[in-house]
């Protein structure tokens, strides 16, 4: 039975390729590794950790000593999602960032080497590729230009995986895939912090003049596209993900407040992000072409069920907003609940 290590698993994108690898690979042994920092919620894992195929660790990635044995224990896959993932925080403090998700995947890396590990996933993202202008798309040779620094950080760990590749021979694979949106996103993000908001009665902050563009996927999709590639990628590929679903952000905000039943006086205009990426865009005929994957949830369907899974799951997000899930963590696990969130 082969098993995978899958690194940021309690987080949004990674309980959702936990969840997904349950239901879709029974033959698969699942090791569900996370820090559990400020972003790192057990309950995105409730459903799906049950059986003697399961096991979760708590350890951080920069931490050699403690990752080791996972790897000696046997490891033939690594999906590596653990990250510092959100653009405002890195304005406030880089260190964390360049901690976590340079320095982290090169702990990953060198253990992946040592343990003959047969396919190393990194889940990097469109941010690498820096901003549009009006026209045009990122495809997999678009040169790397970061903006922020957490995309300068994960395209930093872009290059030391593409490294591993040329000077090791490790089997890397790196994925660049656009917005996600779904259930269990931490509700600092766009779409989860709008939803909650306005549940909340309280208005909803859109930067700048609102018309920055983002692509938008669904994050099943995403966690469909990562399966496919850990199935037939070559190694050393980049492949970009994305959902063909370009939107501005004035727009998203206007599909939220349309179904929750309020109108645009509900937006707050407020001071933009700095450095604020404008557009970005992505060519995904590359993972279309190679591995036949395509994304399959339309944006009118996804973001109606994600709005619902937000009203419908409200003691989920109330409890972060709260911080009572970091409570938890600290009777379960002892002092150090958060980790990696300070600048
Ligand atoms: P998230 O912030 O929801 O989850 C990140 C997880 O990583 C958390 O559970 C956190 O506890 C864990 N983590 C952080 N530092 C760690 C460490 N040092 N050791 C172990 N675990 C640690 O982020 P997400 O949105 O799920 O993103 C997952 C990955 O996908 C990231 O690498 C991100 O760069 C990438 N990505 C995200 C998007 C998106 O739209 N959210 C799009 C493209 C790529
Ligand atoms: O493109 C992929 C990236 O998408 C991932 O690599 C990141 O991990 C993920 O966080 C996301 O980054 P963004 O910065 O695009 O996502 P965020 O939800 O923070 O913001 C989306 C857009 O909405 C962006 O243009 C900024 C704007 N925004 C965001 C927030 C939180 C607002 O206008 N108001 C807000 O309160």
């Amino acid at each position: 039975m082969s098993t995978v290590l899958v690194t940021g698993a309690a987080g949004f994108i990674g309980s959702n390729f936990v969840r997904l690898l349950r239901r879709q690979r029974a033959d698969v042994n699942v090791v569900a590794l996370d820090a559990l920092t400020y972003a790192g919620n057990l309950a995105n894992l409730a459903d799906c950790c049950d059986g003697p195929h399961y096991r979760f660790v708590r350890a951080d990635i920069c931490d050699s000593k403690a990752i080791e044995p996972v790897f000696a224990a046997g490891v033939d896959w690594v999906v590596n999602f653990a990250a510092e993932s959100h653009v405002d925080r890195s304005i406030h403090g880089a260190r964390a960032f360049v901690q976590t998700n340079v320095g982290g995947v090169q702990v990953l890396l060198d253990l992946a080497r040592e343990h003959d590990v047969k396919r190393f996933v990194q889940v990097s993202t469109d941010e690498v590729y820096g901003s549009l202008g009006a026209t045009g798309s990122f495809s997999e040779s678009t040169p790397i230009a970061p903006n922020s620094p957490y995309s300068a950080s994960k395209a930093s760990a872009d290059l030391l995986v593409q490294s591993y590749f040329h000077t090791f021979g490790l089997a890397t694979i790196i994925t660049r895939c656009s917005n996600n949106y779904g259930s269990h996103q931490f509700p600092e993000k766009l779409i989860p912090l709008f939803v909650t908001n306005l549940v909340e009665g309280r208005k909803v902050p859109l930067y700048g003049d609102g018309l920055n563009v983002r692509d938008w996927i669904h994050v099943d999709d995403h966690c469909e596209a990562i399966l496919a590639v850990l199935d037939g990628a070559a190694p050393g590929s980049v492949y970009n993900i994305g959902g063909n679903c370009e939107l501005r952000n004035i727009e998203i905000a206007r599909r939220i407040l349309s179904h929750l039943g309020h109108d645009e006086s509900m937006i707050e205009y407020v001071k933009d992000r700095p450095g604020h990426d404008r557009r970005y865009a992505m060519d995904i005929r590359r993972i279309g072409d190679e591995l036949g994957w395509r994304p399959r949830i339309g944006f009118d369907r996804g973001i109606v069920e994600t709005i619902d899974w937000y009203v419908n799951n409200e003691a989920w997000w109330r409890s972060i907003k709260t911080g009572d899930y970091l409570k938890y963590y600290e009777k379960q696990y002892g002092a150090g609940g958060v980790v990696g969130s300070d600048p």
